[in-house]
């Protein structure tokens, strides 16, 4: 449905989206996430052509949106981070102008915008002023707005932010709903949990560049893969459990509170066993051994971090 290749974005001589690749197929929630000033926005944008690309390709359904716009802006639905309000129409009038916008009128129109209200249940407020709506009615506003024209795919930069808890869950049902319709959505958010209960795959940009892709099983497995082992050993053998873990390749840092040893490694499961395999061979009594459970707080973290500190690198203390 959504093919990006090597795109790359210059403000100037600042480089904002750097060689990004993504691939989103038809029916996909796809989750964008990365922190402030990551490339969301202006990919966003670029996928759905109000911004050119300095190179790279954006397909939708094969076609190239940078030179087809026109052709493609039907299937495009687009809910900008930012919205501006017009004043004096009702709900109801606000959709029917959108719709319009696309040659849909009279009861044809009347019968869309009902139904968008009701998608975005905001029916009761089908006659109250568009100024007057809460923040997060004015967010489901823009959601309705973006579906007049029926797209196949839709681009929500930031939807739930500032929002409530209950108004968040309230979006998350609306495209749980929308998704099992067959639209094909991409959402951003800098909040990787957020996004994580509701995506069937997840993106992480950073500094322009996707770090990290998969569907969200991939990606909860990749948050455990980015926890340390917590181990626990007899008090005497603390300093021989040391000796041991530092001559282990996959082992990158070893701390210890009391009997209670981290130990941050780049394997898996069979490294995992590896490591208690040597700890046992060397008279090491181990009272306990498991990986502490992935947060994807941690690891969208870790990502986001790892390239701050790029030149630090992790030792054996
Ligand atoms: N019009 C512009 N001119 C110059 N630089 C820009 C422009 N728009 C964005 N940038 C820069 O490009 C980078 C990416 O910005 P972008 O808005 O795409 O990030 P974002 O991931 O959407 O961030 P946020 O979470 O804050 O919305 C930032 O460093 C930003 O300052
Ligand atoms: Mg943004």
């Amino acid at each position: 449905m959504l093919k990006i290749n090597h795109l790359y974005k210059n403000y100037g001589r600042f480089l904002a989206v750097n060689d990004l690749n993504l691939h989103v197929e038809k029916g996909e929630l796809f989750g964008f996430v990365g922190a402030n000033g990551a490339g969301k926005t202006t990919t966003m944008r670029i996928c759905v052509g109000l911004l050119g690309a300095t190179s790279g390709q954006v397909l939708i359904d094969g076609e190239d949106v940078l030179s087809n716009h026109d052709l493609l802006s039907r299937k495009i639905g687009y809910v900008p981070d930012f919205f501006g309000v017009y004043s004096s129409f009702s709900a109801m009038e606000y959709l029917e102008f959108f719709a319009s916008t696309y040659g849909i009128r009279g009861a044809e129109a009347e019968v869309l915008c009902k139904d968008l209200l009701d998608l975005v249940k905001l029916s009761h407020k089908a006659d109250a002023d568009v100024n007057g709506l809460s923040r997060g009615m004015k967010q489901r506003m823009c959601l309705a707005r973006a579906l007049v024209h029926n797209p196949d795919i839709l681009f929500l930069d930031e939807p739930a932010s500032g929002l409530d808890p209950k108004a968040r869950f309230e979006l998350k049902e609306i495209l749980k709903n929308l998704s099992s319709m067959g639209k094909t959505i991409v959402i951003s958010s800098h909040i990787l949990p957020e996004l994580a209960e509701m995506c069937t795959s997840i993106g992480i940009i950073d500094k322009g560049q996707m770090m990290l892709k998969g569907t969200i099983d991939e990606i909860h497995r990749a948050a455990s893969a980015a926890s340390p082992l917590l181990v626990t050993v007899d008090d005497e053998s603390i300093d021989a459990a040391f000796e041991v873990l530092k001559q282990i390749p996959v082992v990158q840092q070893v701390s210890s509170q009391g009997s209670l040893m981290k130990v941050v490694i780049t394997g898996g499961k069979e490294d995992e066993k590896a490591i208690l395999a040597s700890l046992l061979q060397n008279d090491i009594s181990v009272y306990s051994f498991t990986r502490q459970d992935g947060s994807l707080e941690s690891l969208f973290m870790d990502i986001v971090g790892r390239r701050k500190n790029e030149n630090v690198r992790g030792g054996v203390q």
